[in-house]
């Protein structure tokens, strides 16, 4: 009997032990950094899933259960994942149609996801609340809109993005909009149509600078990047973007930009998709790994962060299926001879000293009055759009300086097709 028990209680010890902690010791060092430090993440594209898949129907799902996404609870549980950046997501099809209230609808979305499940996730909209989320065991939820065609050339739509918590815009996503080109005009299948970023462009990026709204350079011509580096007051993001030199993806940050952002303390958060890894339709863990070593050495640990684009692509890497892989991804840098203060300003630190220094720029401008200056009609001329304001119906000397073409646009009845 004693025997019995002896070998039973064996048997029980044997098979209580986690194969995988008892197995490799920086996994468990991963864990106890990651519970010191949030893991921040600059990009996630879940809120496009509860829209493609439940029409936004959020009522209808369980976060908790659902299956076939790389993001729900438990596996941001695994992951650690204590910040992230929901994108607000609008494809480049609703440009010129109804982009800003599909917007609204990912921007609701992301609120209504945090309301139902509070004891899971924090809204968050400074970096303060980042620090705080992580003290209480939620994620923390920002949010990003992707894609300037979401702010249809409206500073006013800009600035009310802001109140309604948005925390950084993606100057483009894969179009150019009437003031940014985005990457494809660096390769043969588009043209540059503002040589970079308009005038209006630049205004964009001095009202984001004035009300604290990060400058995402994911998405954009390498041009733009070069010019927002010059132009901004503040340090810019690349929220989901890898490194050019070990895939030559234009989607991709070059070296000699990875060395402008390191000099504007900027950050560049890797991108974990297939295609931008390796440029092909396969990649693996360690060749993730291989992104992360590559910024280093050539912007040093201060430029790094971890954009997954989660639930944004159709092809992760083999051993980063979904998101609770992220501390096997930080295991790997351990092994990889990357120490600890390194490892936290990848995870988060970084994140956080560019937030809080756009807070600071925000906080330094506040004195300065709203940009009212509006984009110039001819610059956003579609039939969708009116031309309220521009051409008072008053004649006379104001109307008299306009001149005979913006009087005529203004007439015009808009046609939607
Ligand atoms: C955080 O939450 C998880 C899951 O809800 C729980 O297992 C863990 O013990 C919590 N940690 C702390 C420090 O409260
Ligand atoms: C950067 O700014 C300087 C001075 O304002 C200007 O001379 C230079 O051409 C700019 N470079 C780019 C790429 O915009
Ligand atoms: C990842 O892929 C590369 C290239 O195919 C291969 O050399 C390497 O062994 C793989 N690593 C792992 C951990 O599977
Ligand atoms: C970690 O590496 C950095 C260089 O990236 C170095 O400055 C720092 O002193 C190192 N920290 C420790 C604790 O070794
Ligand atoms: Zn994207």
């Amino acid at each position: 009997m004693a025997d019995m028990l002896r070998r039973l209680a064996l048997l029980v010890a044997f098979c209580s032990v986690p194969p995988r902690a008892a197995a490799d010791p920086l996994r468990d060092r991963a864990l106890e950094l990651m519970a010191e430090t949030p893991l921040i993440d600059g990009h996630n594209d879940l809120p496009w899933q509860m829209k493609t898949l439940f029409n936004n129907q959020l009522n209808t799902v369980d976060l908790n259960t659902l299956a076939n996404t790389h993001t729900n609870i438990p596996k941001i549980r695994e992951g650690r994942l204590a910040g992230q950046f929901w994108a607000a997501y609008v494809p480049c099809g609703t440009q010129y149609k109804d982009a800003v209230r599909q917007t609204l609808d990912q921007i609701d979305l992301i609120h209504r996801m945090c309301q139902k499940y509070p004891e899971s996730f924090m809204f968050a909209s400074s970096s303060q609340d980042i620090v705080e989320a992580f003290k209480q065991n939620r994620t923390a939820s920002l949010i990003g809109v992707e894609g300037g065609h979401s702010i249809d050339s409206s500073l006013g739509t800009l600035r009310t993005m802001y109140q309604l918590g948005v925390r950084y815009l993606t100057l483009t996503h894969s179009c150019n909009t009437p003031w940014a080109d985005n990457w494809l005009v660096d390769t043969p299948s588009e043209s540059p149509e503002h040589n970079g970023l308009s005038d209006f462009g630049l205004q964009v990026i001095q009202e984001m600078n004035r009300i604290g709204m990060m400058v995402d350079l994911a998405h954009v011509s390498e041009k733009v990047m070069d010019q927002v580096l010059n132009q901004s007051r503040a340090p810019v993001i690349f929220s989901h973007s890898s490194a050019y030199t070990l895939c030559q993806h234009k989607r991709n940050v070059p070296d000699h930009i990875l060395k402008k952002v390191r000099d504007k303390k900027g950050i560049v958060m890797v991108n974990f998709y297939n295609d931008y890894v390796t440029c092909s339709e396969t990649a693996n863990l360690s060749q993730v790994a291989d992104h992360f070593d590559h910024i280093k050495n050539v912007a040093g640990p201060s430029v790094i962060g971890f954009g997954g684009d989660y639930d944004g692509v159709t092809r992760v890497p083999q051993g980063l299926e979904d998101v609770s892989k992220y501390p096997d991804l930080v295991a790997e840098l351990l092994r990889r001879g990357w120490n600890d203060s390194e490892v936290k300003a990848a995870l988060g630190e970084n994140l956080l000293r560019v937030f809080r220094e756009v807070e600071k720029v925000r906080d330094s401008l506040n004195g300065s009055w709203p940009d009212d200056v509006p984009v110039p009609l001819e610059q956003v001329q579609n039939t969708c759009r009116t031309s309220y304001g521009y051409a008072p119906a008053a004649s006379g000397a104001v109307a008299a300086s306009l001149g005979p073409v913006l009087l005529s646009l203004a007439v015009l009845l808009p046609r939607c097709y």
